[in-house]
């Protein structure tokens, strides 16, 4: 007899298969029993009839608990009106593990408190939504990379343990580090991308990054993933292009192939579906008109705040691109406009419906003498960046790349308030746990 997966139920109609699982639910109408089973791919409607299995099977499922685990056997049969499109009906079931009434499965189809809900994670995956932003969430990770790897760029790992900060020194996480002292866990790969892609042209890094950020909000994580790709001989048009491209790929892609999971997430997919070429491009000067128009009190020079890019966001369709923030509210290695060098050429990429900032990136300095500067009205060591300064010396070209945040990327396509729920264990200024 085989052994198949929920999701391969199509492929077996009329056969009598296994299918290792757990129950989700279970429904009780006299002489017929409806247990739910889930394994990970799907759920499946199973139908027991008193009169066609021994005693002991039916009395055993019919007392099943919650997230008991289990292997029904039974013939698949196609049923449109079910939730998957299939059903089985039930010739035999093997009990793994029953959890016991005295010690329950802690999450019922009652409501329950988001802090209890992130205390018992662990076992919260396992429920619809957060497995269906979870699968969301692995379909946008597996279309980014295959964007990327389809388009010339070769994936170079960066390091986790770095000596230096990348994005200010007020948000780093210190750790000891044998003899060494101090290390950081690294903000952004960047850097090290910049070497990188000076070797191979076009590159990218794709891991988690750390904030030391007491930002309390559903934007904020201490640990996210970041994909982060870097491009040599390009400038920010090219970094503008990049992101464009490669949000309406994965936007498509995932439109394409999780449409189920955003159906169980009541996603409205007509937003998404606006998510196409060309974006709007305005400039920071623009987004500060635009934004004190409608009652922000932001001047010109402020950084936005998460207001700020809700009303950004809100006031497109689709993402909006914002360029030429001031000098001073932006890390050190960022190109000034050669025409207005109280501006550089960085680009935010803002989403809609009040997601935010899902992308930033830009053009880098790659000039030794600009550099030097701005690393000594940075404040940062020197001696710490020999190596940086080195890609200044050796073959310098104008460079240009950006960071994409999975965590915003997958709430706003899935349409959830906060980001605690689009990483499977998220960190926040609050949780470590579990
Ligand atoms: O704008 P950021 O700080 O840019 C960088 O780190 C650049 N060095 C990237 C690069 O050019 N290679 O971060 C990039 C993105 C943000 O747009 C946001 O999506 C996400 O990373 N991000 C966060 N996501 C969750 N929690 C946080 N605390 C985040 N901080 C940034
Ligand atoms: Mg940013």
């Amino acid at each position: 007899m085989k052994r198949i997966t929920i999701a391969e139920a199509g492929r077996h109609v009329g056969e009598t298969v296994q299918i290792p699982g757990w129950l989700y639910n279970l429904r009780r109408s006299g002489k017929v029993i409806f247990p739910l089973v889930r394994d990970g791919t799907g759920i499946i409607q199973c139908v027991a009839v008193k009169s066609a299995l021994p005693e002991q099977t039916f009395e055993m499922l019919r007392d099943l608990t919650q997230e008991s685990s289990l292997i029904v056997i039974g013939k698949v049969r196609a049923d449109a009106r079910a939730p998957g499109g299939y059903e089985l009906d039930v010739e035999g079931a093997e009990l793994i593990q029953r959890v016991p009434e005295s010690d329950p499965y802690p999450i019922t189809p009652k409501e329950h408190g988001v802090e209890f809900l992130m205390d018992h994670r662990h076992l919260w995956i396992r429920s619809r939504r957060q497995h269906a932003i979870l699968r969301v969430r692995h379909e946008v990770v597996r279309a980014i990379r295959e964007y990327l790897d389809n388009h010339g760029f070769t994936l170079v790992d960066t390091p986790i343990f770095t000596p230096a900060a990348c994005e200010g020194t007020t948000t780093l996480f210190e750790t000891r580090y044998f003899d060494e002292g101090v290390v950081y866990l690294t903000q952004s790969g960047q850097l090290y991308n910049e070497a990188t892609a000076m070797a191979f042209g076009k590159v990218y890094c794709f891991g988690p990054t750390f904030r030391a950020e007491r930002s309390k909000t559903r934007r904020h994580l201490t640990e996210f993933w970041m994909v982060e790709p870097e491009m040599a001989y390009a400038t920010l048009e090219d970094v503008k292009e990049l992101a464009e491209d490669l949000i309406v790929y994965v936007v498509g892609r995932v439109l394409e192939n999780r449409r189920q999971e955003l159906a169980t997430l009541e996603r409205d997919t007509s937003r998404l579906e606006r998510v196409q070429k060309p974006f709007a491009r305005i400039s920071y000067d623009e987004a500060v008109k635009l934004l004190r128009e409608k009652g922000s009190p932001i001047e010109w020079g402020g950084d936005f705040g998460g207001p700020d890019e809700t009303i950004l966001g809100e006031a497109f369709d689709r993402p909006v691109m914002v360029d030429r923030f001031p000098a001073s509210i932006k890390a050190f290695y960022f190109e000034p406009d050669p025409e207005r060098p109280e501006v550089v050429l960085g680009v935010d990429v803002i989403a809609p419906e009040g997601y935010g900032e899902i992308v930033g990136g830009g053009q880098r300095i790659h000039r030794l003498e600009l550099l030097l500067e701005r690393l000594e009205q940075h404040r940062l060591a020197r001696e710490i960046f020999d190596w940086y300064i080195d890609l200044r010396k050796y073959g310098t070209v104008p460079h240009s790349g950006f960071g994409m945040g999975i965590e915003r990327f997958v709430a706003w396509i899935c349409g959830v308030e906060h980001v605690r729920e689009t990483i499977a264990f998220p960190r926040m200024l609050y949780r470590t746990r579990p």
